[in-house]
């Protein structure tokens, strides 16, 4: 009998969790963001959770307008560089996957492949690369613009810097570097590989200067919603997130992501789709309801204004907190964050909200439960069995509170069910995912030209 498929889990760490009020409600450390001690204890918990992946979001920018809203909400204003954090954790863990996100607007690919190969070696092949191409002005103005470019000139310039760097990964050959003292001879010549590279946004004759990672390259990552990103997506990634909170609608985005990898030489079983999940966990249902709805009130008015403009890519300072928004406020399309906007913006015409109750109720995607430890198992059983993703990327609203009652509680239902591992089986991220190891280009072209 074949061994039964297993859900995957990545954690989004970031601060004092993911809701905008974490880090005043009671209890949570205050000077957590800037504490590698605190990330490190995060991720031994994690890896004490036989988590697949630590994963960290970015944006390169500071907001600079609006402080003060911004004071008040503060993930965008104090956290880490990505890799420079997930390199120090590599350090004090041994099986978790370290992933972060770098994007390709503000980028050059060398600088992206040397980083996370250099990640990826030194974390004895459990790095990962988030692939975005960034959705907000703020970065533009730090890299001499004053707004992102269109929407699909960000994704052509994302997938020729992704061939790029994936070609960049293969310049060594896994078995170039042969350290033959007696010859004198470091490297064997044949074995590595100059990119020459002409094309309309990069111009290269290139290599790298790192041996060929553990994991053979890093792993991939994008969770793009708009069509533009699902290609990419299809193309290139190996771990997709989602953000749908209906479990039809991730279905849907899981079918059509891997539906869409046979065009370009892959197969379903190339991507593992990571559902974004939410859970509060309480003794019972209503007490998980209460922590949250006590975490809802803690919103700013001001921190509530500025989240729902910038998903919705439209001012709304000057409106009634008590009063719906009106229609001609929505604009006719998204240029930062496809999904983000059309939620928004679902809500806006059908549920007939205050701007108040929106900002209380919107959640940026991603399934949010509230209950007990056996109902945020059973939400995650239901999703899993039903195909509607292959794993879940785990989006604490506190932390460390929400990961710790999630270890303690939930991974051992899960286990119970048989959905979850009971210890690490592989050592590098990929094996953890049951992603194959990828051959080297230039090694699967002498193997074709051998027949
Ligand atoms: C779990 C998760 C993590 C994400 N992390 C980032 C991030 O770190 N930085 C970022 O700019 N966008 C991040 N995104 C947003 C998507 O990548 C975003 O939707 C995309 O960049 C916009 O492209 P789209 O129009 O194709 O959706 C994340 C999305 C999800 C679901």
């Amino acid at each position: 009998m074949a061994a039964r498929k297993r859900m995957a889990l990545a954690l989004l760490a970031q601060g004092n969790g993911l809701h905008p009020a974490s880090w005043i409600a009671a209890g949570g450390p205050t000077d957590c963001s800037n504490d590698i001690s605190y990330f490190a204890d995060m991720a031994r918990l994690a890896e004490k959770g036989l988590f697949d992946l630590f994963f960290v979001a970015d944006t390169p920018a500071a907001r600079t307008d609006n402080l003060d809203a911004w004071s008040r909400y503060t993930p965008y204003m104090n956290c880490f560089e990505p890799i420079t954090l997930l390199t120090a954790l590599a350090g004090v863990t041994s099986r978790i996957g370290l992933g972060g996100t770098a994007s390709t607007s503000f980028y050059e690919p060398y600088n992206i492949a040397r980083l996370y190969a250099s990640l990826d070696h030194i974390s004895h092949g459990r790095g990962a690369w988030n692939v975005v191409t960034s959705g907000n002005n703020y970065a533009a103005r730090n890299f001499g613009e004053d707004k992102l470019p269109p929407h699909a000139k960000r994704y052509a310039r994302a997938k020729e810097f992704v061939e790029v760097v994936k070609a960049l990964w293969d310049t060594y050959d896994d078995d170039a570097i042969v350290y033959d003292r007696e010859r004198g001879v470091y490297f064997d010549p044949a074995k590595f590989h100059v990119l020459d590279h002409q094309g309309e946004f990069f111009k290269m004759h290139s290599a790298l200067n790192i041996a060929r990672c553990p994991q053979g390259q890093p792993v991939i990552i994008q969770a793009g919603a708009s069509n533009a990103g699902k290609e990419l997506a299809a193309e290139t990634a190996e771990v997709v997130f989602n953000s749908d909170d209906e479990l039809a609608d991730a279905k849907a985005y899981c079918d059509d992501v891997k539906g869409r990898t046979a065009k370009f030489g892959r197969t379903p079983a190339d991507i593992r789709v990571l559902a974004g999940f939410t859970p509060t966990i309480g003794e019972s249902k209503w007490e998980a309801e209460d922590k949250y709805r006590q975490l809802q009130e803690l919103i700013h008015p001001l921190v509530g204004k500025v989240r729902v403009a910038s998903d919705l890519e439209a001012d709304v300072s000057d409106l009634d907190p008590d009063q719906p928004i009106p229609l001609d406020r929505i604009p006719q399309s998204a240029n930062l964050h496809t999904r983000y906007f059309e939620q928004i913006v679902d809500m806006i015409k059908n549920q007939k909200l205050t701007l108040r109750q929106l900002w209380q109720r919107y959640e940026r995607g991603n399934k949010r439960v509230l209950g007990t430890a056996a109902d945020v198992a059973d939400t995650m059983q239901e999703w899993f069995e039903a195909g509607a993703c292959d794993g879940f990327m785990m989006i604490f609203p506190t932390l460390p509170g929400g990961l710790e009652s999630f270890v303690a509680r939930v991974v051992p239902e899960l286990q119970r069910r048989g959905l979850y591992r009971t210890a690490y089986e592989g050592r590098t991220l990929r094996e953890h995912l049951g992603l194959k190891r990828p051959a080297s280009r230039y090694a699967r072209e002498t193997m074709k030209a051998a027949g």
